[in-house]
């Protein structure tokens, strides 16, 4: 994952203290779930043994327990008591029936992150506004927030209105990036190399692409002007490039992946909310 965010749909009114363990119980951990677990106990901000996890599906739950040592609860509810930080993994039409369970038994002094792409803070604190009314996430819980995906990516703070966008382009991005992958396999295939060395070399360029924008800082019209010599090859390329659509196509593929996700949230829990 390239980017992650700190989706500000922390309700609490109070956060664990520094040095205090973080006693963490992950609802729903899935593939995301696993994923900041394991970025967790690597970088040593919590211990299996205080970790709790719930799934849908028991046998994944025993799994987990298994292979990280962490603990899976029989319940949600039985998973948030006495944790520390609540984190919501689950996909974003269950995150409503897990605030069901879990809303009523969670105390002010216990932080919830959502992960739930298209669902909004005000659908969060509707389903826990027994519990802090009116309470909304501060500094201290964005920094805590902040803390725990950065053992995993790197994380930018954004006002909610632009979650959607970052679903669009972050959440979405992946997939259109196999596709680039893909299809520069394909184009060194069609050249003569063999499939998993084309597939290497693709795979590395992108990589390679991106590392330079982030180190470099660089506008990325700079870094492929410094790349593209006078009458050499890779201008030729850049001419296919722009007479197929590429940048259209993208800038496209963000625009509607983003349309989509706020047309997710609406269909979910727009009744929710009037
Ligand atoms: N994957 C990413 O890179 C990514 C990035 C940003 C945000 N997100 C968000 O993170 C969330 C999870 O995505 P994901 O890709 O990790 O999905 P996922 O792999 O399908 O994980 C969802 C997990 O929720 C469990 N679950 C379903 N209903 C449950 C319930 N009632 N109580 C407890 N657990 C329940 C499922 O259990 P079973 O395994 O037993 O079915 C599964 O393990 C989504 O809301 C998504 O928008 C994901």
């Amino acid at each position: 994952m390239a980017a992650k965010a700190a989706t500000p749909a922390a309700r609490t009114r109070t956060t664990p203290g520094p040095g205090a363990p973080l006693r963490l119980a992950v609802l729903g951990a899935g593939q995301l779930g696993e994923t900041l677990i394991r970025g967790l106990l690597e970088a040593g901000l919590t211990e299996p043994g205080a970790v709790v996890v719930t799934t849908l599906h028991a046998t994944r739950s025993r799994d987990l327990a298994r292979r990280l040592g962490v603990r899976a609860a029989a319940s949600n509810a039985e998973a948030v008591s006495g944790a520390s930080v609540v984190l919501l993994t689950v996909k974003p039409q269950q995150v409503v029936p897990v605030l069901r369970e879990v809303g009523p038994l969670l105390t002010a002094s216990q932080l919830v992150i959502s992960a739930a792409s298209s669902v909004s803070t005000a659908v969060i604190e509707k389903h826990l506004s027994a519990l802090a009314p009116g309470a909304r996430a501060g500094a201290k819980h964005l920094a805590h927030a902040e803390q725990l995906f950065g053992a995993v990516g790197q994380t930018v703070v954004l006002d909610e209105r632009h979650m959607d966008a970052v679903t669009g382009l972050s959440a979405s991005g992946p997939a259109f990036l196999y596709i680039v992958i893909e299809s520069l396999a394909d184009g060194g295939v069609k050249v003569g190399l063999p499939r998993d060395v084309a597939l290497r070399l693709a795979a590395q360029t992108v990589l390679g692409a991106g590392a330079m924008v982030r180190e470099t800082g660089e506008h990325p019209a700079l870094l492929k002007d410094a790349v593209t010599t006078p009458s050499g090859t890779t201008i030729d390329g850049i001419l296919e490039l722009e007479e197929g659509g590429l940048r259209v196509a993208l800038i496209k593929a963000v625009v509607r992946a983003t349309r989509r996700a706020t047309e997710r949230a609406h269909e979910l829990f727009g009744d929710q909310l009037k």
